[in-house]
């Protein structure tokens, strides 16, 4: 969900509900109002859309838990077989003993992965570096079809030396996706070229423990400042 700008549309809402609150003449109240229902229908489609993979995931979890931050609710996460930056079979078993920090995403994403990935990346260098060095950042490809095991190698090395790529077939990308409630739409091409699409996809950042259970979850926007003293505090 790369496009959503929710911070713009509420600095709109707030700007229309200035301008609403403002002494006018009725027929200028009332349009001021429609503009504001509007304006507010608008941050409401967006706030939707931001949220669509969340609640997919929040609406899972919440089911026998008030908190989506623990591991007490449904499983999310478990085992995973995908295709590492070396070609190679990867499961959940190669990262026994360690944590892993997990973000689904896509190399083509123009600003919401590199975000994610730059804040992780920046949250796991402002910790202690011992332990730092318990978790693994973990890089998972919802796009299978452009995201080489090769070009992953390359993208993930501009954010952190430590983060690995991963991807896999199709089949093996929807499992892992769906183990970790995590949504994701192939977009229509947006000019003759077949490969020029975008990629819908929940953002989230999953602190799963050596024991291959969900610690944590992020949500999308967390500061790295946040995400690094709640890391200092569970690792
Ligand atoms: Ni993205």
């Amino acid at each position: 969900m790369a496009e959503d700008k929710p911070t713009d549309d509420s600095k709109e809402l707030n700007d229309a509900a200035v301008n609403g609150d403002q002494p006018s003449k009725p027929v200028k109240r009332k349009s001021g109002a429609r503009l504001l229902l509007l304006l507010a229908g608008i941050v409401v489609l967006a706030f939707a859309i931001a949220v669509v993979g969340y609640d997919y995931f929040a609406g899972t979890a919440n089911k026998s838990s008030t908190s989506t931050s623990t591991s007490s609710g449904p499983s999310v996460g478990g085992p995973f077989e995908l295709v590492g930056q070396d070609g190679k079979t990867v499961t959940e078993k190669d990262f026994d003993g360690k944590y892993m920090m997990i973000y689904f995403g896509y190399t083509y994403c123009p600003d919401v992965c590199p975000t994610a990935l730059s804040d992780m990346a920046t949250a796991l260098d402002a910790i202690d570096p011992e332990k730092a060095a318990k978790v693994q950042p973990i890089f998972i490809s919802v796009d299978p079809a452009r995201d080489t095991p090769e070009h992953l190698a390359e993208y993930v090395s501009f954010f952190h030396p430590r983060l690995i790529g991963l991807t896999g077939s199709e089949k093996q990308v929807k499992e892992a996706a769906r183990a970790y409630r995590v949504f994701y739409r192939i977009g229509e091409p947006q000019s003759d070229d077949p490969q020029d699409y975008l990629v819908d996809h929940t953002s989230i950042i999953y602190l799963v423990g050596p024991d291959g259970k969900l610690v944590t979850h992020f949500s999308h926007g967390t500061t790295p400042e946040a995400m690094a003293e709640r890391l200092g505090k569970l690792l």
